[in-house]
């Protein structure tokens, strides 16, 4: 039982399922390179302009590329710690260094983080929310730091979590992408909806950045089925079905913090899929518990372990570990 890659315990909805089994009769065709149904479509959805959204293989493939569009005289990518692997893995793919700001508690380090940028900085990353500690940043809080970063020095938003976030005061990311002209959002198609073998990511990036992000890296994504799937979750019923897998989700994940923490774990309010359990150098002897037990978690060693909510199987099953210990 796998709770160590925050994935979507739900298979797609039906109805893009079948879109995709429907497609699948026609794999002999090319897909559209410019995506251009999907393109319109998210257009709509999001209500931004066709040429400011830039598809990816997956919104880890994508970040990669938008930072191989910006200017390449700098060479430095910050972004927090403990937060997602693939950042640095990016720097490193870049020949860039990796700039990592150690978090404040749960959360991103603000002002830190605008202390490390300087001249050589190529772009900061947020992640938002944050993986692995579940925690969003607040719109005043992205607002006060982006007043703190020069024009000139890209921010990019990571919100590959967004639709499970309840925080009212959660960062709009879209409305800072407007209000200001060095701000991208990425998100993914991965997570809430459950397509995550056939990654789709999209970015809405300003105009100067589109173009070159479209250009970098390899060419000719996303495939003809990514396309088909993801055209599908943008459906108004699929949509809907969608939301309300993520509230029932969030549901489920507030049972089991509840659970987790009454058997006597620390777990970190969590805005995400997954729940945060800061277990220090209990890390790696809890995560080898849960491997005796079937159970698949991510430990961070010396830090905590990090579980996805799963089903309803492979929730009990991780209580049970829990409760044992
Ligand atoms: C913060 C964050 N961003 C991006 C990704 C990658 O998503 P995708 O499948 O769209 O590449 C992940 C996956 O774990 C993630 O945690």
């Amino acid at each position: 039982m796998d709770l160590s890659m925050n994935e979507s315990p739900f298979p797609p909805v039906p109805a893009v399922l079948d879109a995709v089994r429907e497609a699948a009769a026609r794999l002999q065709r090319y897909p559209d390179f410019r995506s251009a149904e999907l393109v319109a479509a998210l257009a709509k959805h999001l209500d931004v302009p066709d040429g400011g959204l830039v598809l990816g293989p997956g919104s880890a493939g994508l970040t990669q590329l938008l930072i191989q569009a910006l200017d390449p005289g700098r060479d430095e990518i910050v972004h927090p710690a403990l937060s997602f692997e693939g950042y640095p893995l990016m720097a490193a793919n870049l020949r860039n260094r990796s700039v990592a700001v150690p978090l404040d508690g749960l959360t991103h380090d603000l002002d830190a983080m605008a202390a490390a940028v300087t001249g050589r900085t190529r772009c900061v990353l947020l992640c938002n929310p944050n993986n692995p500690t579940g925690a969003a940043l607040s719109h005043a809080e992205i607002t006060a730091f982006l007043a703190r970063i020069p024009d000139d020095v890209v921010v990019i938003i990571d919100e590959a979590y967004r639709e499970y976030v309840t925080a009212g005061d959660y960062a709009d990311g879209l409305a800072l992408h407007r209000e200001h002209d060095n701000v991208c959002v990425v998100r993914t198609f991965s997570k809430a909806h459950g397509l995550a073998a056939l990654r789709v990511g999209y970015a809405v990036v300003p105009p100067r950045i589109a173009g070159p992000a479209r250009m970098a890296g390899v060419l000719f994504y996303p495939g003809g089925l990514a396309q088909v799937a993801a055209l599908a979750c943008l459906e108004p019923g699929v949509l809907d079905e969608c939301a309300r897998r993520c509230a029932r989700l969030v549901g489920v994940r507030d049972r089991l913090a509840a659970a987790l923490a009454a058997a006597g774990l620390p777990v970190a309010p969590s805005q995400t899929n997954f729940l945060w359990l800061p277990l220090g150098t209990g890390s790696d002897a809890f995560a080898r518990r849960c491997a005796d037990a079937g159970i698949l978690v991510r430990a961070f060693p010396e830090v905590g372990v990090r579980v996805t909510v799963g089903d309803e199987a492979g929730n009990e099953r991780l209580l049970a570990v829990a409760r044992a210990g």
